[in-house]
């Protein structure tokens, strides 16, 4: 198993990262997944689970999968205490063999970016679709360039081209100056998807927060910066 890096920021996290679900990312992301009720879904790299119960409350048979025993620890808690009948798993996704062709779609939010091993993630997670099951996704847009003390996809010093994992440091960054983040080019991950039989069929490019309309967070609000995408399983 590779290192659960947020073990240690935790409470950071689930702190600043509440169940609210109405952000423009995470619109896209349920209006892109559409109707879960009755279906099985798996939500990968489900961190305390925010989205997991998001999906049981509209009526999903949910399951979350995750690295860090931490926010995991929290999940199971706030299940005791609200009963949404999720159910949760610490597993590495890439090493983890879940049921094949089990789940009518997979959600993962903000997690690509977080995995070390993307091959062996999208492997397992394809593999869990049943054949028209839906994956869908958000993560910072790969070509999201940075501006100010925003950090982009990718190290100043170095290019869009040049992939793997990095600690960006701009103050305004302040989840990844924590944990770091996997860059990979926009097309490694579509060429992955198709790998294993994943066809992405739509995306979303929602709107930077309104605060970046002004003063030094313009800079990056010029760029694309969340990218909401759903692949159909063949
Ligand atoms: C930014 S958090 C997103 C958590 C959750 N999806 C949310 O939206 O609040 C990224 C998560 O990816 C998890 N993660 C990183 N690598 C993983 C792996 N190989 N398998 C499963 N989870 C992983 C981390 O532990 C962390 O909880």
């Amino acid at each position: 198993m590779t290192e659960a890096r947020y073990d240690a920021v935790a409470e950071f996290y689930q702190a600043g990262w509440t169940d609210t679900y109405d952000d423009p990312v995470v619109v896209d992301l349920f209006a892109l997944l559409g109707s879960v009720d009755g279906q099985d879904v798996l939500d990968v790299a489900c961190g305390h689970g925010r989205v997991t119960r998001e999906l049981a409350r509209r009526g999903a048979r949910a399951i979350g999968v995750d690295l860090s025993a931490a926010l995991l620890d929290t999940a199971r808690a706030i299940e005791d205490q609200q009963r949404l009948g999720v159910k949760y798993i610490h597993a590495d996704i890439g090493d983890w063999t879940p049921p094949a062709g089990s789940f009518d779609a997979v959600t993962c939010c903000f997690g690509l970016s977080d995995i070390d091993d993307l091959d062996s993630a999208i492997e397992v997670l394809s593999a869990a679709l049943r054949p028209g099951g839906r994956f869908i996704f958000c993560l910072l847009h790969p070509c999201f360039g940075g501006g100010g003390e925003i950090s982009g996809s990718w190290p100043t010093e170095r290019t869009y081209y040049d992939e793997g994992w990095w600690l960006p440091a701009g103050r305004a960054s302040s989840l990844r100056r924590r944990v770091g983040a996997n860059h990979r080019m926009l097309s490694t991950y579509v060429n992955d998807f198709a790998v294993h039989g994943l066809r992405l069929d739509s995306i979303a490019e929602p709107p930077p927060p309104t605060a970046w309309s002004e003063g030094e967070l313009l800079a990056a609000g010029r760029f694309p910066v969340f990218l909401v995408g759903r692949c159909m399983k063949l």
